[in-house]
């Protein structure tokens, strides 16, 4: 019965915004065919963001590239590449010292041809390790992270704008999370990352990122903002604060508290981005049509509070269409909350859903 039912709404989800529920139905994106992968297609989001001087971004993965409307649409739409896995440790150094580039040389490659920012993404997490990491102990492991950053950001030296230089170290008490095995260096090992990033990357400009730090007044939310005031007011050279924003409408902040927010951590002097953007509708009350209106009103009030605040220079969307999201895999979407989870901003088909002329709206301060 759930079964039925899920698909029920997938494919109202889908015929609401007016297309059909199957994937790769070959029609080619209707926001503009024609200008499909032509850097300044007017009308894109990219084009549309240009007055606002915010980057627009998406997080691409080489394993999509197969189907020619994922490329087109991406380049067509945005101005700024995170690769989704491409450049995380198990990727990169899949072996001790051993390092495997090319699939992140692809999505460099693509962003280089087709004018976009690069993300990198992320030096030092405690997911998605090779699992020879685990086994280290702390100093091998303070080797092996050093050497981990000095290798993969000098590949890329010059060629990314801003790189995740830690991604998550802080759990939602706001201590050092314990289930990463960095913590047990203490917590100068953020601080030995950063400064071993800016040294194989002089001009990359260097972030820490993390999730659930958009309301104002969470434990977790000052942790993070205690980390990273250390980290500047040290001289540790930090340019910026990543707030993923993965939405959860069950309880989300107002877009005036997320402003609130971005506001206090600007005044440390950091640039602020929103790194992962994306809006699951599965939780959210109502129909297929209130429930696509909801993330259109979630998403253009995360949109709002970036464009409020100065400081905050780009957002990115973590993933291009529904069918490409973590969350539409068996492995995270059941842990996310009931599904469909439908969480971009274009449907199976590469169609725009109301969720992308929302934000196409708020850019243009409609
Ligand atoms: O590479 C293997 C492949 O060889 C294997 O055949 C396949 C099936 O088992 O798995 C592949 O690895 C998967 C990997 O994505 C690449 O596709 C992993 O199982 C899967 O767990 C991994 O999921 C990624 C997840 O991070 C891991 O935590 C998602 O794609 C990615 O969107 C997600 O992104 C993270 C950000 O990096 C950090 N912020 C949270 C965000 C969501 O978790």
């Amino acid at each position: 019965m759930k079964v039925f039912l899920m698909s029920l709404l997938t494919f109202s989800v889908a015929a609401c915004v007016g297309k059909s529920a199957a994937p790769n139905s070959g029609s080619p994106p209707v926001a503009n065919p024609a200008g499909a992968g032509t850097a300044n297609a007017s009308g894109s989001l990219r084009e549309t963001a240009l007055p606002t001087k915010r980057k627009m971004g998406v997080a691409l993965a080489t394993y999509f590239m197969s189907d020619a409307r994922y490329p087109a649409l991406a380049a067509r739409e945005f101005d700024s590449l995170t690769p989704e896995n491409e450049m995380k440790w198990s990727a990169t150094e899949p072996n001790p010292g051993q390092f495997s580039f090319e699939a992140g040389d692809r999505l460099v490659e693509f962003a280089e041809q087709h004018a976009m920012r690069v993300r990198g993404h992320t030096l030092v997490w405690h997911n998605q390790l090779s699992p020879w990491v685990k086994g280290l102990n702390e100093s091998e492991l303070k080797s092996a992270m050093l050497r981990h950053v000095e290798r993969v950001a000098s590949r890329w030296k010059g060629r990314i704008a801003q790189w995740d230089v830690v991604n998550e170290a802080v759990d939602d008490q706001g201590k050092l999370r314990q289930n990463s095995p960095f913590t047990a260096l203490g917590p100068s090992y953020i601080a030995d990352a950063f400064r071993a990033a800016h040294e194989a990357d002089p001009n990359a400009l260097l972030f820490y990122n993390d999730y659930e730090i958009e309301a104002y007044d969470s434990p977790k939310t000052r942790g993070a903002y205690e980390l990273v005031k250390d980290l500047k007011e040290s001289g540790v050279p930090i340019h910026g604060i990543g707030f993923q924003m993965h939405v959860d409408p069950r309880g989300w902040p107002s877009a005036d508290e997320m402003q609130k927010n971005l506001e206090r951590f600007a005044k440390l002097g950091l640039l602020l981005e929103l790194t992962e953007i994306d809006v699951p509708l599965g939780e959210i009350p109502g129909d297929a049509e209130r429930k696509l209106a909801r993330q259109s009103e979630l998403a253009r009030g995360v949109v709002h509070a970036c464009l409020a605040v100065p400081a905050c220079t780009g957002l990115t969307f973590w993933g291009l269409t529904d069918k490409h999201s973590w969350l539409s895999t068996p492995e995270w979407g059941p842990k996310k909350g009931r599904g469909p989870h439908l969480p971009l901003l274009f449907d199976e088909s590469y169609q725009p859903k109301p969720v992308y002329h929302g934000v196409l709206a708020e850019l243009a301060g409609r």
